[in-house]
């Protein structure tokens, strides 16, 4: 199922601190920085943060700016992104700001919080998601209602989970030169198991006295279940696929082999360099030492579904990528009947006990310089 693309976003001290322990918010953002938030919550969707936060400050979490709000309605857009939160025990305050102010609101719990919710009267639609709140069926519902991207803006227990699940594209981290000091206060990011190796930094920006930075995860998701790492990968071969010269014998393929740690081992594309006939798969397989123990546990990303038959070399993909050990493949399109009826490499994989993960939301981008080989 296809999921918003998730943004983190959260100010944090230089010890790490999201707030101190007084009654009031600690501000941790410079006022160009809070304008900047304000940009960002303009360029959204939805806008979601914790029971925790929304009892701790009071927030409103609206685009402040008329300018911004215009610019949305003009594009046919909601003048306020949904607002969203979540609860397990649904004790939220009816009085608070967040159900007054805004737009439309969504309160994503669990059956006994449902109950809770629900009676004491929230100005918002109350979802319940089971026994438990998952956040992957409930950012399937929220792509569901139309949410393509959604800004979380803490606190941390939210931010974690979300981390810690794979399922965040994207880290605004603002660095503020204070320090808060306290064990008891909260932190940004909880323990509990994080992506394995270095996250990639996309961007850093000094804004008056504190300074923002983007990060994205890297690592590959593990066995069926992808990651937001395992959509950036993907679209990464897609792009690499554009970069094929054209043939009307053969399909334009991009190809990426990731480490578990989030480290690119290597990428290739059809038809590179000198080969007219190499697939994408291959050329990238071609380019890592055979005896790299990183392969193991390394995922092949390739825009179509590696080949199980082949004319123009003895071995197909399926089986260079079984050869080279590697375990996991996701993909984003099924191989047609163009040149091979059934080809089914990812039966092949499959069977030889590889996981293949099918993400058919990127099927139209790794089509479309195929489109003269398609009916
Ligand atoms: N500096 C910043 O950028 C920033 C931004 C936002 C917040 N903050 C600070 O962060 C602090 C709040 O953070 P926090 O970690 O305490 O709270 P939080 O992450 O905002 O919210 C946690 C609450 O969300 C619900 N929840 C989250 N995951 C759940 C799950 N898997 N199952 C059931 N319920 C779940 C629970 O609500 P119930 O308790 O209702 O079950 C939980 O208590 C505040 O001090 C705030 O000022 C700072």
């Amino acid at each position: 199922m296809p999921l918003p693309y998730v943004l983190l976003s959260a100010a944090v001290s230089l010890d790490g601190y999201l707030d101190d322990t007084g009654p009031e918010r600690l501000l941790l953002s410079s006022p160009a920085d809070f304008d900047r938030v304000d940009e960002v919550r303009a360029s959204v969707d939805a806008i979601l943060v914790g029971a925790g936060t929304i009892r701790a400050d009071n927030p409103r979490l609206l685009v402040n700016s008329p300018s911004r709000r215009a610019v949305r309605v003009c594009a046919g857009r909601p003048e306020y992104p949904l607002k969203v939160t979540v609860s397990g025990s649904g004790e939220l305050d009816p009085e608070a700001k967040f159900w007054h102010t805004g737009g439309e609101k969504i309160v994503y719990t669990t059956e006994k919080g449902a109950e809770r919710a629900r009676a004491a009267g929230l100005a918002a639609d109350v979802v319940s998601l089971g026994p438990d709140l998952d956040w992957r069926r409930l950012l399937e519902d929220l792509h569901a209602r139309g949410v393509r991207r959604l800004m979380v803006e803490g606190g941390g227990r939210v931010h974690t989970q979300l981390l810690q699940e794979g399922l965040a594209d994207e880290l605004h981290l603002v660095l503020a030169p204070l320090f808060v000091g306290d064990p008891s206060a909260p932190r940004l990011f909880g323990p509990g198991g994080y992506q394995q190796g270095r996250l990639r930094l996309l961007e850093s920006r000094r804004i008056e006295d504190v300074v923002l930075m983007r990060y994205a995860p890297t690592a590959p998701g593990e066995g069926t279940r992808a990651t937001a790492a395992d959509r950036h990968w993907l679209r990464l071969a897609c792009e690499l696929a554009e970069l094929c010269p054209p043939s009307r014998t053969a399909f334009s393929v991009g190809a990426v082999v990731v480490a578990s740690d989030g480290t690119e081992l290597a990428r290739g594309h059809s038809r590179e360099g000198d080969d007219p006939v190499v697939h994408a798969e291959e050329a990238a397989l071609a380019k890592i030492d055979p005896t790299d123990p990183r392969l193991a546990s390394a995922t092949v990303y390739s825009s179509l579904e590696p080949c199980a038959h082949r004319a123009s070399r003895p071995a197909p993909c399926a089986r260079l990528i079984l050869q080279a050990g590697v375990r996991r493949v996701v993909t984003a399109w099924r191989e047609p009947d163009t040149f091979v009826v059934d080809a089914d490499g990812s039966g092949l994989l499959a069977s030889a006990g590889v996981d293949v993960v099918v993400l058919p939301e990127f099927e139209d981008r790794a089509k479309a310089p195929n489109t003269h080989l398609l009916p």
